[in-house]
């Protein structure tokens, strides 16, 4: 069982003291690592197409940012300094990874985003910036020190590839060492620079701005709607005046409109659609052991079964969500696809032949695998 990797607070106190409200630093929060890669193994992330990755360069005070992927040689021109490689989403290709960061899961789904690998020899670093999110900063080998402070004023260096501070007055300073990690919450600003090389690994959390929200409801109704009736006008009068826009023509189409309706059960539905949809890089391959559903079943009667690490499943009282669609599953197996979201797995055992249709029709979109350890 995971535990959350707040030391010696508990979930409660972190809510109601520091999330959203100010920074904490926790002394060896992570001690136990099952993964730790090489840079090696974080560049080869960065130059495969499904990973999104950056790397980060600063010479003689000017910063540079490139998006992956990379081609390998690009890592061998880099210096002993100033650089910093970053890998997205490490949830989804490390089993350790999403083991960590849904150790924050006394926090929804809906809110967490991904792990992020950092990886940077002395000197590397990203400059001073904010942070549209909440980020825990956990340092993984190496040793960084952060300075963070909670100045107002946010104006960027202009014409800058990277998001870097005009002015950074820092008011507090750490060195994290292994395996001790700082929490900011949204748009305070904060530096790090490795003063050994090391790992920052950053779990960051999802919070959507209204006018993303509003663009993807109206994208969401526009597929979801069906209005009636068409513009009639048995009563049209004769015009002098041809190419003026009749009122009542706006009125009649402004009625029309009034058809476009939702309430909360609409917006319920977009919100479980819309938080489980994959990024747009993410892709679930069809299943290579091709079981049919009665193999299928056998393996789950043996080892369980468990969500892709890409994997997004979200639930309300009615309806569960899966990488963007309503899951189609009798109502009385909702416990258990329930359960499934909450802990991305089920333990071995006999399900009952709903369970298993719904879960053979995720089994062949690739949107989970049997077994208790994931690929
Ligand atoms: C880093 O990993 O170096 C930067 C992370 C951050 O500042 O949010
Ligand atoms: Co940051």
């Amino acid at each position: 069982m995971s535990y959350p990797p707040l030391g010696n607070i508990t979930p409660q106190q972190f809510l109601a003291e520091y999330w959203q409200k100010k920074p904490l630093l926790i002394r060896q929060a992570v001690t136990q690592f099952d993964w730790l890669p090489s840079l090696g193994d974080l560049t080869d992330l960065a130059c495969q197409d499904d990973v999104e990755s950056r790397l980060v360069e600063v010479k003689a005070g000017k910063w540079s940012c490139e998006s992956g992927p990379f081609r390998p040689s690009r890592f061998k021109k880099l210096g002993n300094a100033d650089w910093t490689v970053l890998v997205q989403n490490m949830n989804h290709h490390v089993p350790f990874c999403a083991e960590l960061l849904y150790r924050f899961d006394f926090i929804p789904h809906v809110r967490l985003d991904d792990l992020m690998i950092s990886w940077a020899p002395a000197g590397g670093g990203v400059g001073p910036h904010f942070d549209s999110y909440d980020v825990f900063l956990l340092q993984v080998g190496g040793k960084k020190r952060w300075r963070i402070s909670s100045q107002t004023d946010l104006a960027l260096v202009p014409d800058s590839p990277l998001k870097v501070l005009q002015r950074f007055e820092p008011e507090q300073e750490w060195v994290l060492e292994h395996g001790d990690m700082l929490y900011l919450p949204p748009k305070y600003a904060h530096e790090g620079v490795s003063l050994e090389e090391g790992m920052t690994w950053s779990v960051g959390f999802r919070a959507p701005t209204a006018q993303e929200l509003g663009g993807a409801f109206l994208d969401y109704l526009r597929d979801h709607i069906e209005l009636d009736g068409m513009y009639r006008d048995p009563d049209l009068a004769a015009t002098s005046n041809p190419a003026r826009l009749p009122d009542d023509f706006v009125a009649r189409v402004q009625t029309m409109l009034q058809g476009i309706q939702w309430d909360k059960d609409t917006v319920a539905d977009f919100v479980g659609r819309y938080f489980s949809e994959p990024k747009s890089h993410v892709f679930y391959d069809s299943p290579q052991d091709d079981l049919d559903e009665a193999a299928f079943a056998r393996q789950l009667a043996k080892h369980g079964v468990m969500l892709d690490l890409k994997t997004v499943m979200l639930f309300d009282d009615a309806h569960i969500y899966i990488n963007g669609d309503t899951l189609d599953a009798d109502p009385a197996c909702h416990g258990q696809l329930r359960q499934l979201a909450n802990e991305r797995r089920l333990p071995a055992g006999q399900y009952s032949a709903a369970l298993l249709d719904a879960l053979f029709d995720c089994y062949e979109c690739g949107y989970l695998h049997p077994g208790s350890t994931a690929a």
